[in-house]
């Protein structure tokens, strides 16, 4: 068959390196995609919200699947749009009906889906500029830290942790009244402050059935030791040694099931890859969010793990018939370093020359911020290139993915050297 991937970025480079692997996928189409990408597949310079294009891509190419990166196609509806259209609706899309995205595309209504079924989660109250005098009340009775989120999509910077009640107070105002972050934030919820460690589990569902795919967990902050501003992801290990089979245990029965089961009964067309953001309080687990996609850069650790044939997976989503896969995992761990541009997550240049990348041994190269300039890949984005490495223990896999590193070169090139630190 033929398939599309949508996206850009080093999660899609990973899904089309695992989809060009089965022996299921004829020709593979990623839009727009990257210069790693160029070299397995064939990209398509269309944006992942222009529908229209999508759609005349789809016919021309005679497409039979649609694997969506990132949320913000599935939050305009592309699950929809496929599926109300007579010409499209055979067409496998992975990834949730634009009611499902909902758990990502809006803080409250992912909170009042957690609370519906009973899913352990913070504490929280939403307020909106009507409500501002209400919402600094509620903030007199919690505890510091403050942890104030914008409602809607904001590219991973609406939430905001504050450490004096004065400061979350004057957030709380530029949130909802000077919309500090859009639209996005003309809603805010305001969320009890949950100490512990952190971790990410993915789901992949058909709507009915499950598979939880391995654990990771990602490093936000720019700065090493978890400082400074918080960035789309700096790197990710896979699996979380402190998730054991209790722990996992819980997680299955107090979230993963509660949630599929909650989407089954509610009849939310469901479809696609659930990535649920936990924090570890005590012993128990506790979610933080909701995203209608996989991680980036999680997926670099996760999905190369994977050792079943995923558009065999994707199949079985797209038949509702999940119950029927099975997963077969690499028991080693992956690790991944992101290199990122200097500058990165405020200003930086594009269009630097990238080195070295043929150098790299013993361990996967992925795509993320590059592009092709005749015969150079040149840098395209804030964070360029991910490394990834296998090894028993993490440590081992996080040197060969840093030994690696040393042979890349780009103009002002970052990278965390202390990822696992926390471990
Ligand atoms: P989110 O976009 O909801 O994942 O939030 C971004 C980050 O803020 C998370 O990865 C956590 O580090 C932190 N965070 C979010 N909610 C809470 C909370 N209730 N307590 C503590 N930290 C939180
Ligand atoms: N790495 C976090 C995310 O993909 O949202």
């Amino acid at each position: 068959m033929n398939i599309l991937v949508l996206g850009s970025g080093g999660r899609e480079h990973t899904f089309a390196y695992k989809i060009v692997q089965s022996k299921l996928c004829d020709k593979l189409f990623v839009a727009p995609g990257n210069a790693g990408t160029a070299q397995i597949a064939t990209n398509v310079a269309i944006s992942v919200t222009d529908f229209q294009a999508i759609k005349e891509l789809v016919l021309k190419e005679s497409i039979n699947m649609v694997v969506v990166g990132p949320e913000d196609p599935l939050v305009q509806g592309i699950s929809d749009f496929f599926a109300n259209d007579d010409q499209l609706k055979d067409v496998t899309v992975i990834g949730p009906s634009k009611e499902g995205a909902q758990l990502e595309g809006s803080k409250e209504y992912a909170k009042e889906f957690l609370i519906r079924h009973n899913i352990p989660t913070a504490a929280y109250q939403s307020f909106t500029a009507a409500t501002v005098a209400q919402g600094k009340q509620f903030l007199e009775t919690l505890n510091a830290p403050y942890v104030l989120k914008a409602d809607g999509l904001a590219a991973g910077k609406g939430v905001l942790i504050i450490e004096d009640i004065e400061e979350a107070k004057i957030e709380l105002e530029n949130m909802l009244t000077n919309k500090k972050f859009g639209a996005a934030s003309e809603k805010v919820v305001i969320e009890e402050f949950l100490d512990g460690i952190e971790l990410s589990v993915f789901v992949l569902t058909d709507g009915e059935n499950y598979l939880t795919l391995p654990t990771a967990k990602d490093y936000k902050r720019i700065g090493e030791g978890d400082t400074g501003l918080n960035t789309g992801g700096m790197g990710a290990i896979s699996p979380v040694p402190f998730a054991n089979d209790a722990f996992m245990a819980k997680i299955e029965n107090q979230i993963v099931k509660p949630t599929v089961d909650g989407l089954a009964k509610e009849n939310i067309d469901y479809k696609g890859f659930i990535f649920i953001g936990l924090i570890k309080v005590g012993n128990d687990p506790k979610v933080i969010e909701y995203n209608v996609r996989m991680g980036d850069p999680e997926t670099e650790a996760v999905l190369p793990r994977v050792k079943t044939d995923l558009v065999t997976l994707f199949q079985h989503v797209g038949n509702q018939s999940l119950d029927k896969a099975s997963l077969e995992i690499d028991p080693r761990t992956a690790t991944t370093v992101m290199t990122v541009s200097g500058g990165y997550p405020e200003a930086y240049e594009k269009g630097k020359e990238i080195t070295g990348v043929d150098d790299i041994s013993e361990s996967i190269v992925f795509h993320a911020g590059t592009k092709l300039d005749g015969d150079k890949v040149v840098t395209n984005g804030g964070r360029v290139i991910a490394v990834t490495s296998f090894d028993d223990d993490f440590r081992l896999a996080l040197k060969k993915s840093y030994q690696n590193i040393e042979k890349l070169h780009f103009d002002k090139m970052y990278y965390r050297k202390d990822l696992g630190f926390d471990l």
